[in-house]
């Protein structure tokens, strides 16, 4: 924990917070900075969640916060709802987990290529982490190519190839463009020398590198709303380029669709209609448990197939497709109607017309941005599209708009970002913007 004098946002914080507080000092006797998880940790301590609710989480201090952070972005049906909670306490009574297959994972299989335009099979993992990572392995078995490109600033999940250039500062980054930075000290050279960075809506420059190195790289990753960039969408020509360019040069395009699945039934690549090869999907597929998967075209799928026998990419996982994860899932994914997703995604282009002209009444250089049920606010007077437009962006107002808002009882992701819940209704965006107001006007003094 940090101990210099605080702002007065996180002064308020601290006194509003004593419970929290104590049980920071006493986690970080038993866990690495109190924590099992790197997102979950903010300065000076954060908050300890008692129970959620809605679309409201309430921490052991008895504060209560309107959550846009929704953990991050998985929970679209918000907390413990009827329709899930029930569900998984019918499943667990039966079970929770088993070595063999069950019928649920069937239904969800089903609704997953029903609604993914380029999902023809699919397989479940643990995690989105795994779903990238296998997607990648895939990539390289059908091509027989080792080296994988992705953009500076794209976030993949934690396996050691996604690792690279995720968040290089400042000073890492090479002003003739991106260069491969690893994430994390001791990683073995050759993995940087395995992954090939590309700058985002850049397409002549994504033409020239690949141009120049396609011959040794299986896939290009990417989002087409990137997490990391507040939700940025792609450039729909950058996007159609890319599809074009990795056929044309006989690489896999993968779409990770980890958290952009929200967006409409089919994702991103429904919305922007250009359909990548492979896809990942986490978060909001598990309906709050832990979940991945991964799918795509069948003929690449296949390799998967154990009846190949030797042949066959083995993948294995102990809590792969259990029960809980896909009656979860199934639940969430049979809420989402299409009219659902209309309903979230214009209270979604609400939010950021009103956050926008909250800044401009203000006259401050604000770029928010986002797409459907997604939003993000950045400090900066440049339109944020790549990582070092994002990065541009004045990380001292993010903090302090972040601490301010749990003051006025809202939880937003550490970046100013988050998303909308199928419970979020008008009020809940009037609260939000009304709180930025104010924060942003306590913090300017
Ligand atoms: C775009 C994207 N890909 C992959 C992942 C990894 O998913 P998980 O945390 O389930 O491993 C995340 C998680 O935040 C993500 O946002």
């Amino acid at each position: 924990m940090t101990s210099s004098t605080p702002d007065p946002e996180t002064a308020k914080y601290v006194e509003s917070t004593p419970t929290s507080r104590e049980l920071q000092d006493e986690a970080e006797q038993y866990l690495p900075g109190g924590s099992s998880r790197g997102t979950a940790y903010f300065a000076p301590y954060p908050i300890f969640v008692e129970r959620g609710e809605g679309h409201y989480i309430h921490d052991v201090d008895g504060n209560r916060y309107l959550d846009f952070m929704l953990n991050a972005t998985s929970l679209i049906m918000g907390h413990a709802h009827p329709e899930i909670t029930w569900a998984l306490s019918e499943q667990a009574a039966r079970g929770v987990a088993f070595s063999g297959p069950t019928a649920v994972q069937i239904r969800l299989a089903e609704m997953l290529c029903e609604r993914i335009p380029s999902m023809e099979l699919v397989r479940f993992t643990s995690s989105g982490t795994e779903a990238t990572l296998n997607a990648i392995r895939v990539a390289r078995a059908y091509t027989g190519k080792h080296g994988i490109a992705k953009f500076e600033g794209g976030y993949h999940g934690s396996h050691e190839y996604a690792s690279i250039s995720v968040h290089p500062a400042a000073d890492e980054l090479d002003p003739d463009g991106p260069t491969a930075v690893p994430e994390f000290p001791g990683m073995p050279p050759s993995v940087a020398e395995e992954v090939v960075v590309l700058p985002y809506n850049d397409l002549d420059a994504c033409e020239a590198i690949l141009g120049e190195r396609h011959k040794g790289l299986a896939c290009v990753i990417m989002e087409a709303v990137v997490s990391n960039f507040g939700y940025a969408p792609a450039e729909i020509g950058f996007l159609r380029g890319m599809r074009d360019l990795t056929r044309d040069l006989g690489m896999l395009l993968v779409f990770d669709e980890v958290q952009s699945l929200r967006i409409t039934p089919g994702g991103a690549q429904e919305m922007f209609g250009v359909e990548p090869d492979l896809t990942a999907l986490g978060k909001i597929i598990g309906g709050g448990m832990p979940a991945g998967a991964f799918g795509g075209r069948r003929d690449i799928m296949s390799l998967f197939d154990p009846g190949r026998g030797a042949d066959a990419i083995p993948h294995a996982g102990t809590f792969n497709a259990n029960p809980m994860t896909m009656t979860a899932g199934e639940t969430t994914m049979r809420h989402l109607t299409p009219e659902v997703y209309e309903r979230m995604n214009r209270l979604g282009g609400m939010l950021r017309a009103k956050l926008q002209s909250v800044f401009d009444e203000m006259d401050m250089p604000v770029q928010v941005t986002g797409i459907a049920s997604f939003f993000g606010i950045h400090f900066t007077d440049a339109p944020v599209t790549d990582y070092r437009s994002m990065l541009a962006g004045d990380q001292w107002m993010t903090k302090a708009l972040f601490t301010g808002l749990l003051n006025e009882g809202i939880l937003l992701q550490q970046s100013c970002a988050g998303s909308l819940s199928t419970l979020t209704t008008e009020r809940h965006v009037d609260g939000l913007v009304d709180a930025v107001r104010r924060v942003v006007g306590r913090v300017r003094e």
